[in-house]
């Protein structure tokens, strides 16, 4: 028998028990499966797997589920090239001279950098709405002995989620989401990052991807973000032959004449 607690971003909390097959270790169970077979509710960030029938009526929705099954697919299938294992340099360089405090990991995927963080002494809530993703993320923080808060969410419906935070990264998170989410996400961000807090994102430019265009351009990302954030850098680059960039932004601090945020 295994316990297993799961928190989502509206502040819910999921205890399934389930009992393993044998030979099955904690890290290779599907969630929900077995609790599904058991007739107890399945694990579910937000509708992937028991959608409220409104959701169906709601084209944004809707979109949001078949991007969620698109990534879900992905991580069962293993076609993740982006799953390196491996932290990029400029978060390395970022982390050797920042003072660690509490960072947000958007988009996680199977926790690579988030674990990076948290064995350099941050405190770190990282966030993905891939189930598989998360567990991963769960097995490998277990294996390095390191404490990371990952929560099974979209990065667009943060609402149970408080800040400040000191940091926040995004690795190919944002650029996927559609230009409505884009709003709410940068707004997200904007609460939870303290003033003065460091925001690092990387994207791919905008290219067709089947029927959407996916990637952002530093003017959209400026155009999302310059009201809250100043960049201090950016970097242009290209990763297997497709232009992309490193963005740092600074969320402002408080106006001296109005005590508040732009
Ligand atoms: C290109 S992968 C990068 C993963 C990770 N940052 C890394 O560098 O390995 C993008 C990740 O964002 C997640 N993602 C995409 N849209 C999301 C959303 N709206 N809410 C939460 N996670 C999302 C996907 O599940 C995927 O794990």
């Amino acid at each position: 028998m295994q316990t297993e607690t799961i928190d989502f971003a509206n502040g819910s909390r999921y205890r399934t028990t389930q009992r393993l097959p044998e030979g099955m270790g904690p890290a290779d169970d599907v969630p929900g499966r077995v609790a599904k077979a058991r007739g107890v509710p399945l694990p579910d960030p937000g509708g992937l797997f028991c959608p409220r029938p409104a959701l169906f009526l709601d084209p944004e929705a809707r979109m949001g589920i078949l991007e969620r099954l698109r990534f879900e697919w992905r991580y069962w299938r293993g076609d993740t090239p982006w799953d390196t294992n491996v932290t990029p340099p400029e978060v390395l360089e970022f982390l050797a001279a920042a003072r660690p405090g509490r960072a947000l990991d958007l988009g996680c995927g199977t926790g690579t950098n988030a674990i990076a963080l948290a064995r350099r002494g941050w405190r770190v809530t990282a966030v993905d709405f891939s189930v598989k993703a998360v567990r991963t993320a769960h097995r490998k923080a277990r294996a390095a002995g390191v404490e990371v808060e990952f929560r099974c969410a979209d990065v667009t419906r943060l609402e149970g989620l408080g800040g400040p935070f000191d940091y926040a990264l995004d690795i190919g998170c944002l650029l996927g989401l559609r230009p409505e989410e884009r709003l709410r996400y940068a707004e997200t961000v904007a609460r939870l990052l303290r003033p003065g807090g460091d925001y690092m994102l990387y994207a791919w430019f905008p290219r067709r991807v089947g029927r959407r265009i996916r990637g952002v351009a530093p003017e959209e990302v400026e155009a999302l973000l310059g009201r809250h954030f100043e960049r201090t850098r950016l970097e242009l680059g290209k990763e297997r032959g497709r232009p992309s960039a490193w963005y740092w932004y600074r969320r402002r601090k408080p106006s001296a004449a109005g005590g508040r945020h732009p």
